[in-house]
């Protein structure tokens, strides 16, 4: 193997170590955060869903944090390149993520950080009166019958939308200091402190203790649902952004001299920490509303998909001041966390393509953005929230399941956890233990198994979200099918330099 490969040298490498924990925050948290998980939450029991989300931070997340960012260290490259430095056999299994959530998460993604803009703009006028409901579905998305009634575009989310891959285009574009730290070093601090007032604000208004009644009282007997499991496991690896090659790209970014536990550990814990505050502020705003209405807090939010669209809207009119402001803050918040998660998607894939076969960056990035906003168009039809609808559960309920037990098998058992765990351990001062080695090896493979197997029976059991079954097949099924295929001949290609030359270490 040739040591420092004069190609090494030209990897980009963050500026700040606080830089990099920055970004790689940012990455994790996102509208996943806000949106999805207080719509899990409050779907599942709203307490009784944090009990099965912190076992699976704790035995999945965290381990898998630590593994992802450590191969980034130790291969010195993309997801693909990591893995084809391992096996050139597995070097698919990295493009299969990287192209998934490219070519997949992102697409819908950058629609919902769209809908936030637009309603940014709406909250100025409270736009959404008198019935947000009918002002989301009907007036602003014009949702037609189903994922088949693809209806027409959307015009003013297809605005929208432009603007968002101007957004994200600007940032790959800038590269990894100029454009990732830079961005995220303004972005974070932006919505730390966006959010602090969101949620400090809405813990002062009336009935907000019966919010977080709901929020935080844990309903034990919602543990029996697997569905409840389910959803906890698959909102970690979103939440994480874990399997979606992102992680090891970031961390391939890092000085040699890193401390890779205590960064996955604190960019786990920032994310949900995160997670937890926000939904302070989502479930007193809630708890505000049910005062106000006099309705009780489980029954002010029909749609769990609306409950930032809609929910959250009826609930900022009714603020006795500043309601506009409220909104305007509320969903600029949404804005950020989403741009700073959408960049780095872009970027996990563009570190591949530059890694395999060295294209530029600013052509890549340049592309990328070309194809990512016209892919989103579907979702900014009539029919694009459905179609969000099943590919968000596809791609995350199987794609990132299914990516990460192939991780865990590949690391735990072909390269061999006790590997990798020695060159982190090596580098950092907090130190792992066998523990780690059983949770990549058994722990995490077993119960992602547990996960998938039950998901697949629920999945034959009833169509998804009760939609056509022939829609589910050809946009959610075939989603990951038609991106494996794309993953399988990009691996077939050779590389400008053999992945393992590349290597430092
Ligand atoms: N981790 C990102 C989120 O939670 C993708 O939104």
């Amino acid at each position: 193997m040739v040591k420092n490969h004069p190609l090494a040298h030209h990897r980009p490498q963050w500026k700040t170590h606080i830089g990099f924990l920055l970004a790689a925050i940012g990455s994790a948290i996102g509208l996943g955060n806000i949106w999805r998980f207080s719509y899990l939450c409050y779907k599942n029991g709203g307490g009784a869903f944090l009990i099965p989300y912190l076992i699976a931070l704790f035995i999945v997340g965290i381990p898998l944090m630590i593994l992802e960012i450590g191969l980034g260290h130790k291969m010195r490259g993309s997801a693909p390149a990591a893995f084809a430095s391992i096996s050139k056999k597995w070097e698919w299994l990295g493009w299969w993520q990287v192209i998934f959530v490219m070519f997949g998460i992102v697409l819908y993604y950058s629609v919902v950080i769209s809908w936030c803009l637009s309603f940014l703009f709406f909250s100025f006028k409270l736009s959404w009166l008198p019935d947000p409901n009918s002002f989301f579905f009907n007036q602003f998305l014009m949702a037609s019958s189903g994922p088949f009634d693809i209806g027409q575009l959307r015009t003013p989310i297809v605005f929208s939308l432009l603007l968002v891959w101007l957004f994200n285009w600007l940032i790959v574009f800038s590269g990894v200091t100029k454009g990732l730290e830079r961005a995220n070093k303004i972005f974070m601090p932006l919505l730390f402190f966006l959010t602090a007032i969101i949620v400090f604000w809405g813990l002062r208004l009336p009935g907000a203790a019966e919010g977080l009644k709901v929020y935080l009282r844990p309903d034990f007997s919602r543990l029996w649902d697997i569905k409840v499991w389910m959803d906890a496991f698959s909102q970690i690896f979103f939440t994480l952004s874990l399997g979606f090659g992102i992680m090891i790209a970031y961390a391939s970014y890092l000085p040699q001299k890193s401390e890779i536990v205590r960064d996955s550990l604190i960019i786990s814990g920032a994310n949900c920490a995160f997670s937890l505050f926000a939904g302070f502020g989502v479930f007193s705003v809630l708890g505000y509303m049910a005062h106000t209405t006099g309705q009780p807090v489980t029954e002010v939010v029909t749609e769990s998909i609306g409950l930032a669209f809609v929910a959250f809207p009826k609930a900022i009119s009714l603020l006795p001041y500043f309601a506009k402001f409220f909104g305007v803050l509320f969903f600029m918040s949404l804005v950020i966390a989403g741009l700073s998660s959408s960049v780095s998607i872009i970027e996990a894939f563009t570190s591949g393509l530059v890694d395999k076969f060295h294209y530029s960056r600013k052509v890549v990035a340049s592309s990328l953005s070309i194809f990512g906003f016209l892919g989103g168009i579907i979702f900014a039809t009539q029919s694009g929230l459905y179609w969000l609808d099943i590919v968000d559960h596809f791609l995350t309920q199987y794609g990132l399941v299914v990516g990460a037990i192939f991780e865990c098998i590949l690391i735990g058992w072909i390269y061999k956890a006790q590997r990798l765990k020695e060159h982190i351990n090596h580098y950092s001062s907090w130190k792992l233990n066998r523990w780690w080695n059983v949770c990549v090896k058994i722990v995490i493979p077993l119960s992602l198994l547990v996960i998938l197997i039950s998901s697949l029976i629920e999945e034959l059991t009833a169509a998804y979200g009760g939609y056509p079954r022939l829609s589910i097949v050809l946009i959610g099924r075939d989603w990951l099918i038609y991106t494996l295929f794309f993953a399988i001949i990009v691996a077939s290609h050779p590389w400008k330099i053999e992945p393992g030359e590349r290597n430092l270490t």
